[in-house]
């Protein structure tokens, strides 16, 4: 499944390796084994030196920190920007690492949209210029997009939270950056990304009965984003059982944005053992490499590198509990994440729901694209068939 380019990883692993004179192997090479998306977030500037260099060797998968957000990717109304995302993503290319979407609709870091004060549709016309024209820039580039970011509200009892988007929408906007996402790029996988919700706890629990809400109203969605900004320590069970809980429902969970405040070495484990004990947690990223260049300042003891690039003990333990994975999971995962052969829209997925009007669906998976004969690319992906109409059915709101 992934592409990884063994010799070049092993050869570009001898430097840390000497530094550290510490990690057998590889996190990339054991996340292949557990079936596991490994990853970081940076920028392309970034990607140079030892950091360049640590990045090729240990992980399979990279998220733009600030790149492909709105105010970075649509800088004034119509005027698009790609070079952040595309760097990263060609440096990704050559190393046969993937890339992950940071995303399309959040209430902060969004520039001119936040003061635009526009009606419902023209704030929809918005969203759906901007998620055509990004979604479709890296359209088969991105494997899982964040089509919608931080949007329960902490307090409100759990409601959608008051963003712009939100004012001059209303409550079904999600719906429709849903649907536009799909449309834009069928081949990515289509998340709702949050903080705070990565244990079992009200937030997590709204954030489920949202998910819920959209599976029965056929909106297209295939994951969770679980942040993970974290303190030490780091409570295994509770996390794990609600990775599970979104699973009950088919849906993917990736661990998004991992910091781990005063992480030790076991608290790292029991984030890795929580992902590593569940199927549908696909995806294992963390927000920045290493203490030197985090988002909550040096000295934040919070990621898997030093700031002098020295692994800390955490990297070996999570190659070793990657290496050491259950089977039996690494074999429902990889069988779960398989890239279809033609995109559908898995509805109801693995479990059977009901849908608006109250009927019983069965767990089958409904096509949603005509099966179109066509070349199949390196991922085994059917790039020849067309988005078609039938998706609208069921809609809260018709797509533009
Ligand atoms: O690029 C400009 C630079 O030109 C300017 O000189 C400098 C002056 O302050 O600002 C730079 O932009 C900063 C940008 O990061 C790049 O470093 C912004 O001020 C700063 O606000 C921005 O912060 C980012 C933050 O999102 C914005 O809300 C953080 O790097 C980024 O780590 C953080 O990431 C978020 C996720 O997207 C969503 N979840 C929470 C996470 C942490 O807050």
């Amino acid at each position: 499944m992934f592409r990884i380019h063994q010799p070049l990883r092993a050869l570009l692993a001898v430097p840390f390796l000497l530094g550290a004179a510490r990690a057998q192997g590889t996190l990339a090479e054991a996340a292949a084994k557990a079936g596991l998306n490994i990853g970081m977030a940076t920028s392309s500037r970034q990607l140079t030196g030892t950091y360049g260099n640590t990045a090729k060797a240990q992980y399979n998968m990279f998220v733009c920190e600030n790149d492909m957000k709105f105010q970075s990717t649509e800088p004034s109304r119509g005027r698009f920007s790609y070079g952040g995302g595309d760097g990263v993503y060609n440096f990704g290319q050559a190393n046969g690492q993937r890339l992950r979407g940071h995303n399309f609709i959040w209430h902060a870091q969004s520039g001119w949209a936040a003061n635009v004060n526009g009606s419902r549709d023209e704030m929809l016309g918005i969203m759906k210029t901007h998620i055509d024209s990004v979604g479709g820039h890296f359209k088969g580039k991105v494997v899982e997009w964040d089509v919608l970011n931080e949007i329960t509200d902490d307090g409100n009892g759990n409601g959608l939270r008051k963003s712009f988007w939100q004012k001059a929408i209303g409550d079904d906007y999600p719906d429709s950056a849903f649907f536009y996402s799909r449309r834009a790029d069928p081949y990515a996988k289509l998340y709702y990304n949050d903080y705070g919700g990565d244990g079992v706890n009200s937030k997590s629990t709204a954030m489920l009965n949202l998910a819920k809400k959209w599976i029965q109203n056929k909106v297209p969605i295939d994951g969770i984003g679980l942040q993970c900004h974290l303190s030490s320590p780091v409570n295994k069970q509770s996390i794990s059982d609600n990775i599970k809980r979104f699973g009950e429902i088919g849906l993917r969970i990736s661990l998004t944005e991992i910091d781990i405040k005063n992480g030790t070495t076991q608290d790292w484990t029991n984030l890795m053992g929580a992902c590593l004990e569940n199927f549908n947690c696909t995806s294992f990223l963390t927000w920045g490499i290493y203490d030197g260049a985090s988002w909550l300042g040096q000295g934040c003891n919070c990621l898997l590198f030093t700031e002098s690039w020295q692994p800390k003990a955490a990297v070996q333990a999570l190659i070793d509990l990657m290496n050491n994975a259950d089977p039996a999971v690494v074999a429902k995962r990889k069988e779960f994440a398989k890239e279809p052969i033609i995109p559908t829209l898995v509805y109801p997925r693995r479990a059977p729901v009901r849908d608006r009007a109250g009927g019983l669906l069965p767990a089958a998976a409904v096509p949603l694209f005509p099966a179109g004969i066509g070349a199949v690319d390196a991922l085994g992906r059917n790039r020849s068939v067309a988005p078609h109409s039938p998706w609208a059915a069921g809609l809260s709101i018709a797509p533009r």
